[in-house]
Order: structure tokens, then C-alpha cells, then sequence
């Protein structure tokens, strides 16, 4: 989480996959941050592997035009160069045995590699073992002259049982100190933030609990649909792409006890105490704790889009979903009872990520016979994005001689003007270097996140019968709201307050 621009050692950034799509939107532009934050010591270089067949000067080209696009055309051109200098472009098959072998004389024949070197798997999941095992046979993990880091994207696994093969298959080669399982929304400024509004104001904490907390929302929605990666969504789908990682370690921040400290294994400790906490869903209870949608056509703004069967690339039979929604429950002391609803979709009314927490009612109505006689309750927002901010919405009286009252809400918003805008990436890229791993997963939560969602993936394997639809650009399929355990819970869709009578769909 710190950063320590003077002392940083050198690196080598090796990026297997370097010519897709996670280097385009997210690896390469924030390298371009970093670059420009003078972040990046100079002995650091960047070593993109692909399979293309480019030059040095082709990749740069290329890593230009990506960061040109991602910037909306306003780089520093000397940003650039200086962060072009740093990168060379190295073409592999990761099916090849013999391409380890030259990466190998390549990293350690060029005294201008650094010798502590890190992998970054962006890759596709179902290579992550394979490349960790042609990587270790070929010498190339042993920290002989340096350290040697491991950088695997999500998702690590498909469930329990592969993501425990996966876990021996790279525990063969890797001290778990060299892993870094990456979920970059711990990489989040709110996200972290989390932690800070909880633990280091002290009026939070008395609140913070079922005395209080009617329930809790965590929502994920995209406006975008699948694009280009149909194949890997295919394999996927919304429950194990968005719940089993970015969801529910928002809800482990949001659910967890005070660490002993911030250092990484007590943060780490207290996450998984909340995962094992979840209550398991029995076999015979998933309709009721899990929901499942795809897109049909639509419009999202006034452009019209075609449903998730029509995609490119996607069987007209498909399975898979591209809307879920969960509710489970915390059973611990300060949990017991309280409803979380998760809920992410693609193709959705907006894109937006949101903790919404709903306080109970207040235990007595004081204004009988008044306009106020219907108290709202009480939320705190913590909007991730794309507004980051933190929000407590409370009511008021309205000015004036009658008891009215209104909604208002304190801002206590992360971002003021003129403070930086980094994606989650860059701060997650230097942890990596620094040797911090308390914004990356420990294999035990990974799998205790699977073992909440099992049960849930088991009997959707069954067969599509229990698929939803819901119309691009809405909120989702109202049938959703099944899952409410009351009547007047509804899902919170945005920062801005409530309506009176908000509509019950989606
Ligand atoms: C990724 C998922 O992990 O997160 C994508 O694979 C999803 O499907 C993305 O779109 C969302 O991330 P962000 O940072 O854009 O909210």
C-alpha cells in the first residue's frame, strides 16, 4: 500500500499476454501513470511477450496508440518516451518449450534486465499453471541473484477443486510469498478506503452492526456487454467473473473485525474469518439465495444492442449468465441476521460500482399525526465508481412551520479537486515491486470464496430452465427481487437519494 519512489529496486516486468486485451486497457496505461508519477526506478524495464510476431519499435507503436486511446489522446509525450525506453517486446508460444529456454538466455544474457523479475499472467486462466510449470522447470522462478514474483490475474480457478489443482500445480514452483493473486479492486482508492472510514473514525464502529444495519447492498453494473471476450466469458459467466472475487472481498471489508495492524497477514486473517463466516447455502435453498439473468436486445443510451445470444461467438443455447444476484448472511456476533445482497450485470442502465448500507428504522415514530410521520431510514454510500465518494444520507426537518422533513446527505467524498486519478492498477503494479501483499489474495481466501459460491454453480450447471431475461440498458429482471427477505427492501441503483415511491422493477 505505501509507496517508496526513492529506494525502489529495479525490476524486470515481464508481461506474458502483452499484446491483449488487460495490457490495452489497464497494464500499459498504468504504466504510463507510474511513468509519469516517477514511480518506476531506472534500472526498471518492461519485457512484453506475445505471440505476434513484432519488433521492439512495433510494440512500442502499438503501446502508444493503446495509452493515446485510453488517455483520450492527451499523453505526455515525454511520459512516453521515457516509458518507451523501458520497453522491449519478446515474441513466444507459451506452448513452446524451447521459448522459456531463449527467455531465459534473453532475461539473463542482457545485463540491462534487472535481476529481480516479475510474471504477470495476463494470460488466459486455463495457461496459468502451464506457464508457472514451464517457467520453474526452466530455472526461471528460483530467487538466486533477486527476487522472483508472480503476478496471476483472476479468475484462479474455475471452482474449489480446480482452483486447488492450480493451487499445487504453482505451489510446485512458488513460495507463497512469490504469489501475488491479483483482485484489482483492493487496488481501488475507495475500496481502501473502506478500511480507513471504519477504523479510523470511532462513531463508525458502535453502528456498525446488526443492532444498526437493517442490510446491505454491494452492486457492480457495466453498461458494456461482452465485447470481444465471449470465449472467456462463456467459460465464466457474472457469478464467478464478479462474485467470487471483486464482490465478496468487498463485502469481507465492509463484514470484517479490526486487524491487529494493516500489515498484510492480519488484514488477510480477518477476511477469511468473514468468508468462513458465511452462512453455507444449502443445495435445496439456492433459488432463493441466487438469481440469474442474461441481456436481451436493448439500447444502452440511444444506441441500440443486440442480447447476449446474438453475440458474437456465443452458442444461441448458452447458459451462461450475464446478470447474478446473491443474498447471504454473515453468521458471526456482529453480523447474525443481516441480509448482503451482491448483485452484478453487464448491460446495465449505468456503470457503476456501490456499497449501499441501510440502517434500521428508528426504534420508536415520535411524529404521529405529522407530515413526518414516515421516517426514512438512514444509508451510507460508498460509491467506488465512477464517483468515488462516501456519502451518509440522513433526514432533516424541512424549513418551514409544518414537521416536514427531507432527505440530505453528508459528503465525505475520497476525491477533492486537484488530488490525482489512478486507476487500481498502478498502486497494485508498484505493491507488487515493493513486496506488499495485503492488497492481493492468500490462496485460503480464494477458496473459501469459492466454497460460499459451490453450491450456487452446482445447480446452475444444471441446465437454463431458471435464466431470466432482462432488456439491455435496464436495471435488471425484477424477479430479482425474490431474493428480499422484506417486502420493502429494493435494490439501490444510484448515489442520488431515493424517491418517495421508488419503482420496484429490477
Ligand atoms: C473484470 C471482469 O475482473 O472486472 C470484467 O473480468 C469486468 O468482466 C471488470 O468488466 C470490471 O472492472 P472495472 O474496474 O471496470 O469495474
Amino acid at each position: 500500500m505505501e509507496t517508496m519512489t526513492a529506494h525502489r529496486n529495479p525490476c524486470t516486468y515481464v508481461i506474458f499476454g502483452a499484446t491483449g486485451n488487460l495490457s490495452r486497457i489497464k497494464l500499459m496505461p498504468a504504466l504510463y501513470q507510474l511513468e509519469a508519477a516517477d514511480q518506476l526506478s531506472p534500472g526498471t524495464r518492461i519485457l512484453a511477450l506475445g505471440r505476434r510476431p513484432w519488433n521492439r519499435r512495433q510494440c512500442i507503436d502499438q503501446m502508444r496508440d493503446w495509452i493515446t486511446e485510453k488517455l483520450k489522446g492527451t499523453p505526455d509525450a515525454r511520459v512516453l518516451d521515457a516509458l518507451s525506453d523501458r520497453l522491449d517486446y519478446f515474441q513466444g508460444d507459451l506452448d513452446d518449450d524451447g521459448m522459456y529456454d531463449r527467455l531465459r538466455e534473453r532475461l539473463r544474457g542482457d545485463s540491462h534486465y534487472a535481476t529481480n523479475t516479475v510474471f504477470y499472467m495476463a494470460i488466459s486462466p486455463n495457461g496459468f499453471s502451464q506457464v508457472v510449470d514451464r517457467l520453474g522447470s526452466a530455472g526461471l522462478l528460483r530467487e538466486t541473484d533477486g527476487w522472483c514474483r508472480v503476478v496471476i490475474e483472476k479468475p484462479f480457478g474455475y471452482d474449489l477443486e480446480s482452483a486447488r489443482a492450480l493451487q499445487r500445480a504453482i505451489g510446485a514452483h512458488l513460495r507463497e510469498e512469490q504469489i501475488y493473486r491479483i483482485d484489482h479492486y483492493l487496488g481501488k482508492g475507495t475500496v481502501q478506503n473502506v478500511l480507513v472510514f471504519r477504523f479510523a473514525n470511532t462513531m463508525m464502529e458502535p453502528l456498525w452492526n446488526r443492532n444498526y444495519i437493517d442490510h446491505i447492498q454491494i452492486t457492480h453494473s457495466e453498461t458494456l456487454g461482452v465485447g470481444g471476450r465471449a470465449q472467456f466469458y462463456e467459460g465464466t459467466g457474472a457469478m464467478r467473473d464478479m462474485i467470487q472475487s471483486h464482490l465478496l472481498q468487498l463485502l469481507t471489508l465492509v463484514a470484517m473485525e479490526p486487524p491487529v495492524s494493516m500489515e498484510a497477514e492480519a488484514l488477510r486473517d480477518e477476511k477469511v474469518k468473514v468468508l468462513k463466516s458465511i452462512r453455507p447455502i444449502p443445495h435445496d435453498e439456492v433459488h432463493a439465495h441466487a438469481f440469474r439473468a442474461q441481456y436481451g436486445q436493448g439500447n444502452i443510451g440511444n444506441d441500440p444492442v443486440v442480447g447476449y445470444l446474438q453475440e458474437e461467438g456465443v452458442p444461441a443455447d448458452s447458459a451462461t449468465e450475464t446478470y447474478a444476484a446473491l443474498k447471504l448472511y454473515v453468521d458471526n456476533w456482529r453480523w447474525r441476521g443481516v441480509p448482503f445482497y451482491l448483485r452484478t450485470g453487464k448491460r446495465m442502465a449505468a456503470h457503476h460500482s456501490l456499497v449501499s448500507i441501510c440502517f434500521r428504522h428508528p426504534p420508536q415514530q415520535f411524529f404521529r399525526g405529522t407530515q413526518a410521520e414516515r421516517m426514512r431510514q438512514n444509508w451510507i454510500l460508498l460509491g467506488i465508481q465512477p464517483c468515488e465518494c462516501l456519502r451518509v444520507e440522513i433526514t432533516v426537518k424541512e424549513p418551514g412551520l409544518e414537521m416536514r422533513t427531507r432527505q440530505t446527505s453528508l459528503d465525505a467524498s475520497l476525491r477533492t479537486i486537484g488530488d490525482s486519478v489512478t486507476d487500481a492498477y498502478e498502486e497494485l503494479l508498484l505493491d507488487v515491486i515493493d513486496g506488499d501483499r495485503s492488497l492481493f489474495l492468500r490462496y485460503d481466501e480464494v477458496e473459501q470464496a469459492w466454497r460460499v459460491i459451490e453450491p450456487v454453480l452446482r445447480s446452475w450447471a444444471g441446465g437454463r430452465d431458471d435464466i431470466s431475461a432482462y432488456a439491455a440498458g435496464s436495471w435488471g429482471p425484477a424477479g430479482s427481487r425474490r431474493l428480499f427477505e422484506k417486502e420493502e427492501h429494493r435494490w439501490r441503483h444510484s448515489l442520488d437519494p431515493e424517491p418517495e415511491n421508488p419503482p420496484r422493477s429490477g
